[in-house]
């Protein structure tokens, strides 16, 4: 079965965040399974495209309204992945830095143009084609309804959405931009009257789904006002949980920590990231250390995070670390807190992947106090690296983890507020104190599998039954 993925990041290509590292693993694990699976995305101008050769496979132009634009789809020479994918370059327009800009609507339609233009090239069309966002939102349309695409129109595409938040509204007078399209079917474009791309791909995907059960079954009820349109389509919706690439994040080979471990060396491996964590950020190692990694945006209840962890760092007993970016409030906020809990608590405003993976093996504690949390990896990460996730019970976040007061390994709270958040630190504080109980869970978590084995296989399943 040839499948082809389309979307805005990939790991470890381009990565902003779980989007990437659910493309950049999912077609690796198809592909053990039997698939042909590939990714096709934007060429930025990053690090990683500046680092390796690339030859172009295909070349062409498009229109883009008034504007021609020439494009080439690029692979890499050497190949550094364990599938194929393709790069789209078109012109300067996808050849940024940043993943997202404030051009994004051009960007993402000359992408998702040429992506088809060259679909239609092919010799061996895809079975299936498996677009992930709202930056390729217009495809299902697209290769239903626009006659330049009509010998598309029997292959089923999948919409797979990541975080209904972003939905890539566009003006009503981008219309003429998408190519040729049957006028009485403008309606599927349109949400609240303008377009919708993530509105569009759930009306015209064959299927749609959402990256874990419990986040498919809250958005018939908070969905950024599309929850009308998910009930009404929810016979073709199915939600599928996430999985982790064990490879990349594997204790065990994980090339980014300071010390390896596995499950039987687990108390000295993470006491050595700790200590190497602590040095660094003038923390105490003696204390439970309690860490922070992500967007500092609303939907995490990042905003929350300097009231709760001023409160909760008062008494003294705790350490704490926050690495992440975003609401440039919170982040000044969390930075001026650092002089406030010298020696007990510090942030890195900003990316840094290697340390995400070092805090993930030094930390005891996780904090993820999301308001919104369409599947969540973090959780999972930490307990591959045997660190106790401290969640609020949301989407994917309510399907991975369980309380230790009923029968479990995490610990769970119902709200996002700054009570729920500092009482969750102090039941993590109490469990941290019950040394024996403690270390036996931190075995227990590194036993659980989230490896996308389960997962690749149910869209494999998935892409069959509509086949
Ligand atoms: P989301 O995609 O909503 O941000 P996920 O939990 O699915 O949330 O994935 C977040 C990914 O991004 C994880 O791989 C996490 O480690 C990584 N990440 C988030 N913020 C940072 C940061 N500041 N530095 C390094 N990695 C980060
Ligand atoms: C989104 C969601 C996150 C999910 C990720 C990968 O960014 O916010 O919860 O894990 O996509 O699917």
């Amino acid at each position: 079965m040839k499948i082809i993925h389309i979307s805005a990041e990939c790991y470890p290509i381009a990565k902003v965040g779980g989007l990437a590292d659910v493309v950049g693993a999912l077609p690796k694990y198809q592909n053990e399974i039997g698939a042909d699976s590939s990714v096709i995305m934007p060429f930025y101008n990053n690090k990683f495209t500046q680092s390796h050769k690339f030859t172009s496979v295909y070349e062409s132009n498009l229109k883009l309204g008034n504007q021609d634009l020439n494009f080439n789809i690029l692979k890499i020479v050497e190949p550094v992945l364990d599938f194929n994918i393709f790069f789209v370059h078109v012109g300067d327009l996808l050849y940024t830095e940043s993943v997202y800009t404030d051009n994004d609507t051009n960007r993402f339609l000359a992408f998702q143009i040429a992506a088809l233009d060259w679909i239609l090239t092919l010799k061996e069309k895809p079975n299936i084609i498996h677009c992930h966002d709202h930056h390729t939102g217009l495809i299902p349309f697209m290769a239903q309804e626009s006659y330049k695409y009509e010998s598309l129109n029997k292959i089923p595409v999948i919409t797979t959405i990541h975080n209904a938040q972003y939905q890539g509204w566009m003006a009503y007078d981008n219309l003429y931009k998408i190519p040729r399209f049957n006028i009485e079917k403008v309606g599927l474009l349109m949400w609240e009257g303008m377009i919708n791309s993530l509105a569009a791909a759930i009306k015209c995907a064959w299927r749609v789904t959402t990256v874990s059960p419990s986040y498919m079954e809250e958005l018939k009820y908070s969905a950024n006002g599309l929850e009308s349109l998910l009930s009404h389509e929810n016979f073709k919706a199915v939600g599928i949980l996430n999985g982790i690439d064990s490879d990349v994040w594997n204790p065990e080979t994980d090339k980014y920590i300071i010390k390896n471990y596995k499950k039987s060396t687990v108390e000295a491996g993470k006491k050595a990231n700790k200590k190497w964590l602590c040095s660094q950020f003038n923390l105490d190692e003696s204390k439970p250390l309690f860490a922070f990694i992500g967007r500092l945006v609303g939907e995490k209840g990042a905003e929350l995070l300097p009231y709760a962890l001023d409160y909760a760092l008062r008494s003294k007993d705790i350490s704490v670390i926050v690495l992440g970016s975003g609401s440039k409030d919170t982040e000044r906020q969390l930075f001026d807190l650092i002089p406030r809990h010298s020696g007990n608590y510090n942030a890195y405003i900003g990316y840094d992947e290697k340390l995400s993976h070092i805090i993930y093996a030094g930390a005891d504690f996780l904090l993820m106090p999301s308001r919104v949390e369409p599947c969540g990896l973090n959780q999972m990460y930490s307990l591959r690296y045997g660190t106790v996730p401290i969640v609020r019970r949301i989407g994917g976040l309510k399907d991975t983890v369980i309380d230790i007061g009923d029968k479990g390994f995490g610990i769970c709270h119902n709200e996002v507020s700054i009570q729920d958040i500092v009482h969750s630190i102090t039941r993590g504080k109490e469990f941290y104190g019950q040394q024996k109980e403690f270390k036996i869970n931190r075995k227990r978590i590194m036993n659980i599998d989230h490896s996308w084995k389960v997962s690749a296989k149910a869209y494999v399943d998935l892409y069959n039954s509509i086949n």
